[in-house]
């Protein structure tokens, strides 16, 4: 193998394979060739304006760049992994299309520098379809939400039913932590929004450039102002993939209740063949793939974050080829990101609720055993420690004599707390108990409405 035609000059001899091997990162870097070829045009029109180079050679490059992007389009372009990466190959391939000025593309500038903001433009990118995904999410439940503001079901803590509470309610509280969510990958995207382009190699560059102009044709708030930060940091990715981690953390919660409300056990839901599968062997099966592989790839992400938090780690400044490591992780965590928000979405919008089997769990459970207490407590005077424990009683009857609280005979209540009078059963119902909880954030149909039309307006 011979010496690298682009930075060979004192090399004798080409690379030991395995160094190519390890050194090669266009497999995957390809991936900024969009944003490697807007870094490009933006430098050398800038290059030309500052009368770094001249306005005819920019022109070359300009045009030269406009066919290498055509060829990557049409899947024609050759990418070597002799040329390492996206960089090296976009403008090897330059030269051998216009010749001599393409070597003109790199005055002013550094691989470091190049590849700091490619990256950063494609993460940037990258939190925009998040917002998107959740967005289009946040939307599908919604609607869901709206639809089923009195679908009773039985609230959980410890996965033991609790209190009634609406699928509507269930459905926001989703809703709410993907607005999170959201508000984290934009947060992130502004702070990202600045431009190491102009650092060069590490300290900056004796040319006149105009930062200032480059920055803003790529859509940065700014250049960024210290070169050794601009090249050396990643904070932007990790940034990224904290948000997603948390986003997909917060995919796989409801992933998991998907799939615990398809089984038959539950059937509170129902997923149509379009976000199902059938088993090979058992054929009254119907699985929740697309929900459990939305719940697994969290995995793939919150790796990601592992593996470049482990890379920046100890890491003294400024550029290391240590940072070619940051693209694949992210790459990953991006594409199991997108993917499940899209699965997700595609599932909320497609799930059908089963009012008849949530209602049927929620008074299997005793849930308004709290509302017996409580109606202790304001009618009876009780404290509420002594309330608890009558209401304990009771549902120890009721388990007895295998009835709901709204059936036990007033007789049976009686016993245990004879104070209790028949008005008690004004508040022993699922929907009673529903219709009481109206304090702000609640579940009471009331409040949920408003939560709603809250929402309605805010994800216009
Ligand atoms: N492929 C490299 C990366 O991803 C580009 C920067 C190379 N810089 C260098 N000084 N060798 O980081």
């Amino acid at each position: 193998m011979g010496t690298n035609k682009m930075w060979g000059g004192r090399f004798g001899e080409g690379p030991a394979q395995i160094m190519a091997e390890i050194n090669a990162s266009v497999d995957f870097d390809k991936r900024l060739a969009a944003q490697d070829l807007a870094g490009s045009r933006t430098h050398a029109r800038m290059l030309a304006d500052q009368g770094i180079i001249t306005q005819a050679d920019a022109a070359s490059i300009l045009k030269g760049l406009d066919q290498i992007e055509g060829e990557i389009a049409d899947s024609s372009f050759i990418f070597k992994r002799e040329l390492e990466d996206i960089h090296l190959n976009i403008e090897s391939r330059l030269a051998d299309i216009i010749g001599p000025a393409a070597g003109r593309l790199h005055t002013a500038r550094s691989r470091n520098d190049q590849v700091a903001t490619d990256f950063r433009l494609w993460v940037r990118e990258a939190c925009t379809r998040a917002d998107a995904g959740l967005l289009a999410l946040q939307r599908a439940l919604l609607k869901q939400a709206a639809a089923h503001t009195d679908t009773i079901m039985p609230g959980f803590t410890h996965m033991q039913p609790a209190q009634p509470v609406s699928f509507a309610h269930h459905c926001l509280a989703y809703v709410e932590m993907f607005a999170r969510d959201r508000g984290r990958f934009t947060d992130a995207a502004k702070r990202m929004n600045e431009s190491p382009l102009g650092a060069a190699a590490l300290a900056g560059t004796p040319f006149k450039i105009d930062r200032d102009k480059t920055a803003k044709a790529l859509g940065f708030d700014h250049p960024a102002r210290n070169s050794l930060d601009a090249v050396a940091s990643r904070d932007f990715a990790l940034e990224y993939l904290s948000a997603a981690s948390i986003a997909s953390v917060h995919l796989s919660r409801l992933a998991e209740e998907i799939v615990i409300w398809m089984t038959p056990a539950f059937g509170f839901i129902t997923l149509s063949d379009a976000f199902t599968t059938g088993s090979s062997i058992m054929p009254q099966k119907r699985n929740p793939d697309a929900a459990e592989l939305v719940r697994a790839k969290t995995g793939r992400v919150l790796g990601s974050f592992v593996t470049l938090t482990t890379v920046m780690k100890g890491l003294a400044l400024a550029y290391a080829k240590d940072l070619q490591e940051d693209k694949e992780a992210l790459f990953s965590a991006a594409d199991a990101l997108d993917l499940s928000l899209a699965a997700m979405a595609g599932m909320a919008a497609d799930l059908k609720a089963n009012p008849a089997k949530m209602r049927a769990a929620a008074e299997a459970g005793y849930p308004t055993a709290t509302d017996l207490a409580d109606w202790l407590v304001s009618k009876l005077n009780k404290p509420f420690r002594e309330a608890h424990h009558i209401a304990g009683s009771i549902v120890k009857r009721a388990e007895e004599k295998g009835v709901t609280l709204e059936k036990l005979p007033l007789a049976d209540m009686q016993k245990v707390e004879p104070g209790i009078t028949s008005e008690i059963v004004t508040v022993l119902s699922l929907e009673a108990s529903l219709n009481s909880r109206t304090s702000f954030g609640g579940t009471a149909p009331l409040r949920v409405r408003e939560q709603i039309s809250f929402w309605q307006e805010r994800l216009k």
